[in-house]
């Protein structure tokens, strides 16, 4: 932001003029990039192209079938059932995109899946409801509340609470077991788990239910404490105890070490955060968001078109995948925390989101129409320590690119 003093005119009550002025200019900033048009207009064409290749993809489905990602080498489409963590993005994005077109086409088919997907209500064996069902009976009920969604979403919360851990304070994320480094009187949670609070926030509104509402804060506030480092870098696995909730390990499972920044549990974890602070207005939220969004864009290893590597401390940067996922999830958080943020950082937040957009709505890493098996964003890493979808489409990279495009649509 450039301010000409020079320029003001000479009076009395010079600070109002200047106040003004200062918010007048970085009004300007968020409104008069060169670019702006050009990406609105990217950004309407995506929407389209990605109605397209939803209903596309909605061809291929067979009830039950949610997909999940594109095997290029076998031209065939990997699908999971509703019980994978993954299974709301795909009625999510539908919605979001029936939404800005109004094309009945498109919320036919996210509904299509809605009885197969409603059973996941009764599932107390994941942490992952929030993304599974606030995802896609969430919007369902925004756009059209009906008493069957609300009853869906309440039970699917009552579930999720079924995993809250009194001596830990928190939310259990995976089940114990050996596969993931935890004996069966400890307990894991993982940073992903954030995401999931808005479910709870959402039932607590809802129901004015007071247990939804305190399990957030007492899971949000036990993973300030134990999951951030002093670089404010998040660990993504932490082991507990059960019985006193003593933080046992500080490890990793996506990652690519115990103290790796892994790109994704960055994003969820500022995603997280910014959606504490809107759902509370607990500046303690705010803050934190602000200092994972200050160590993402100020990180020596995030790329200038801030794409970032699957991991900020991958071993072989810049030989590394990038993840698209990640930077979609960090697109529409930014967004989203630059409304809640004083100028000067919201100027950073918003222009760093749209270098994001920009760069994701380019060829390389957006799909042509019928390409990429009807995903739309190439180029995401799932589980690279596991070689499990690495450099592949992922439903997820899909439904926060969406969001991330209506997100920034709206705020400008
Ligand atoms: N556990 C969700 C993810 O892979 O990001």
């Amino acid at each position: 932001m450039h301010i000409n003093f020079y320029a003001l005119p000479s009076m009395k009550n010079t600070s109002i003029l200047l106040l003004c002025f200062l918010i007048a200019s970085c009004q300007k900033i968020k409104k008069e990039t060169p670019n702006e048009n050009h990406l609105i207009t990217k950004i309407d064409q995506t929407i389209k192209t990605a109605a397209y290749q939803y209903k596309f993809l909605g061809k291929q489905l067979k009830t039950g079938e949610y997909p999940k990602t594109y095997d290029s080498n076998k031209d065939s489409l990997i699908v999971s059932n509703s019980g994978w963590w993954c299974s709301g993005f795909y009625p999510g994005s539908l919605l979001y995109l029936y939404e800005e077109l109004k094309d009945e086409k498109l919320l036919a088919l996210a509904e299509s899946t809605f009885d197969d997907l409603k059973k996941e209500q009764y599932n107390t064996f994941t942490h992952d409801l929030g993304f599974m069902m606030f995802c896609s009976f969430g919007h369902a009920n925004r756009l059209n509340p009906k008493t069957e969604y609300e009853t869906i979403l309440v039970q699917s919360a009552e579930s999720l609470i079924t995993r809250y851990v009194p001596s830990v304070n928190a939310i259990r994320s995976w089940d114990s077991h050996p596969l993931n480094h935890a004996k069966k009187d400890e307990v894991v949670v993982i940073i992903d788990n954030m995401m999931n609070l808005e479910l709870l926030f959402w039932a607590y509104e809802f129901t004015q239910d007071k247990r939804f509402y305190d399990i957030a804060i007492k899971h949000a506030n036990t993973t300030i404490k134990n999951h951030f480092r002093p670089d404010n870098s998040s660990y993504h696995q932490l082991i507990y105890a059960e019985s006193d909730g003593a933080v046992k390990a500080k490890i990793t499972a996506q990652g690519t070490g115990d103290e790796s920044a892994w790109a994704r549990g960055q994003a969820w974890g500022l995603y997280g955060y910014t959606l504490m602070y809107r759902s509370t207005k607990d500046p303690i939220y705010l803050e934190q968001a602000q200092k994972i969004a200050d160590f993402i864009i100020n990180h020596s290893n995030l790329p200038k078109n801030k794409i970032p590597y699957w991991d900020f401390n991958a071993p072989n940067i810049p030989h590394e995948e990038r993840d698209s996922s990640a930077a979609a999830i960090m697109a529409s958080a930014l967004i989203e925390l630059s409304s809640f943020s004083s100028e000067k950082s919201a100027a950073v937040y918003f222009n760093t989101a749209r270098t994001i957009l920009n760069e994701l709505l380019t060829d390389k890493y957006l799909a042509k129409k019928g390409e990429n098996g009807g995903f739309l964003l190439k180029h995401g890493v799932g589980h690279k320590p596991a070689n499990s979808e690495v450099d592949v489409p992922l439903s997820y990279g899909d439904y926060y690119l969406i969001e991330a495009m209506i997100r920034f649509k709206n705020s400008i």
